[in-house]
């Protein structure tokens, strides 16, 4: 068989056009997704007298016959020269295998809806692998963070130091990020989980086609509810490579941090040797490729996002053959992430942090001085005197080489008769944690009770999103 749509035609086709207008090299990659579209298609034709049931039986088998067990794309797309696009090599092999039954299949049908539903079963799919790696990582996190107990580190504002924190607030921080990173995921799950199938080329089949059969069948909760919106839109793809790009986003500065943290200059932690890799010049590196390459990949998914709204927001509706081009970032976004957490929660939970050196920086910069403020205003003191009174005090710290704890009371009864004998234990490392005693502080008690509602959360989490999708061959 031919083209799909020769009849009109006299004249063949330029054979480079030909070529450079597939898009079965890229689209060989949803065949999972089109047999079970088609599958469901067939039920519903099936329903409106188009096909008896034994047709239907048979063309079900032929269609699960079409699945080659373990094919390579490049063998796939090799395979059939001819195949203009996935839809096109379904029909080819069907007929192949059932005959001119097969040319049955596209009754009450368009490629437009096809590849709408398509790509929604795609990105469907990858939102779930995504949630579940996402779910994998953020337990790593809590682990790691449960494992730092009570070691501090500094904080950094303007990556200079701030203030002492726990690990593990530091880790709950990423933990918080991802958390809405999967419920961005989740949410746009729930939007796009409705079936173009009966939307035909733009006005809708025009077959009186029970659509809900479709949907069922394909797991969607129910049938799209404009045929041009349907065949035309790609906003589901949109939202996915945007909550992608977002994630990215985090994902990447938790690998900067702990590139930056791997120097010797921080010191802060030791590369796990199964994660890194050595220079092929210099003998003694150790070099952060993992956090590096995560780092750079990140930048794929913004390129993704970007991509997708470029393509689409000049579309007169319905659907344009520009789409076709929206294909090939939603594959590159699902494995760019597919990528990352496959070595992200290992990486993490391979992680040593060298505490020892955490503490040393925690505990030099005058990263008490806050919580000196604070004791003063406690003695009564307006804060901005207080500030001044401290930054008095850390000004001859620096002078003469000292923290604040290391000053006499006398010399910070020059700044304030205020500063009395329980200053300094209101300063000590434990007290500048503690005084944080608020919802989201670091204050070790509050921390502790984060971590709980975090393991809490993530255990409770755990049901797949895919429970409601079908299973795709
Ligand atoms: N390969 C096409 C795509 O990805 C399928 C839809 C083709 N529709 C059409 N009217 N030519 O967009």
């Amino acid at each position: 068989m031919s083209k799909m749509w020769a009849g009109r035609f006299r004249e063949p086709l330029d054979s480079v056009f030909e070529q450079w207008q597939r898009s079965f090299p890229f689209d060989w990659r949803l065949l999972p997704q089109e047999i079970a579209a088609s599958s469901a298609h067939a039920r519903m034709i099936a329903a409106a007298g188009i096909l008896t049931k034994s047709e239907l039986v048979t063309m079900l088998d032929g269609l699960a016959a079409v699945i080659p067990q373990a094919t390579a794309g490049s063998a796939i797309v090799a395979s059939s020269p001819e195949a203009e696009d996935i839809h096109h090599f379904v029909e080819l092999e069907l007929t192949k295998a059932i005959g001119s039954l097969a040319l049955k299949l596209h009754t009450g049908r368009s490629r437009n809806e096809q590849i709408a539903t398509d790509m929604r079963l795609f990105v469907r799919d990858a939102i779930d692998r995504t949630v579940e790696g996402l779910h994998d990582w953020c337990g790593a996190l809590v682990e790691l963070a449960t494992a730092a107990g009570d070691a501090v580190m500094p904080s950094y504002t303007h990556l200079q130091r701030a203030e002492p924190v726990l690990v593990a607030h530091w880790l709950l921080a990423y933990v918080s990020m991802i958390e809405r990173d999967s419920s961005r995921l989740a949410d746009c799950r729930k939007r796009m989980n409705l079936c173009p199938l009966g939307s035909g080329a733009v006005a809708g089949a025009t077959l009186a086609l029970d659509r809900s059969i479709a949907a069922q069948a394909l797991g969607f909760d129910g049938p799209t509810a404009n045929s041009m919106d349907a065949t035309s839109d790609r906003d589901f793809a949109i939202e996915f490579t945007q909550a992608l790009a977002t994630l990215g986003i985090h994902i990447s500065r938790f690998a900067e941090e702990l590139t930056l943290h791997s120097t010797a200059e921080f010191g802060f932690l030791d590369l796990p040797e199964a994660f890194s890799t050595g220079s092929s010049a210099m003998p003694q590196k150790k070099n952060p490729d993992l956090t590096e390459l995560i780092r750079g990949k990140s930048g794929r998914l913004l390129g993704a996002a970007t991509t997708l709204a470029t393509l689409i927001k000049g579309l007169p509706l319905a659907y344009n053959k520009d789409l076709q081009e929206g294909q090939e970032p939603v594959f590159d976004a699902a494995d760019t992430i597919d990528g990352i957490l496959s070595v992200l929660p290992a990486f993490t939970r391979a992680l040593r942090f060298r505490f020892d050196r955490m503490l040393v920086a925690s505990q030099s910069g005058y990263l008490n001085a806050m919580a000196a403020a604070t004791y003063l205003t406690h003695k009564g003191v307006p804060f901005r005197k207080a500030h001044e009174k401290v930054g008095n005090a850390v000004r001859l710290g620096l002078e003469t080489r000292r923290e604040l704890n290391e000053l006499t009371l006398d010399e910070l009864r020059g700044f304030g008769e205020e500063f009395a004998e329980d200053f300094f234990s209101a300063v000590s490392l434990e007290a500048t944690l503690d005084c944080h005693d608020v919802i989201g502080g670091t204050a070790r008690h509050r921390v502790s009770a984060a971590l709980e509602d975090a393991r809490r959360r993530i255990a409770s989490g755990s049901e797949p999103l895919a429970e409601k999708s079908a299973k795709l061959v």
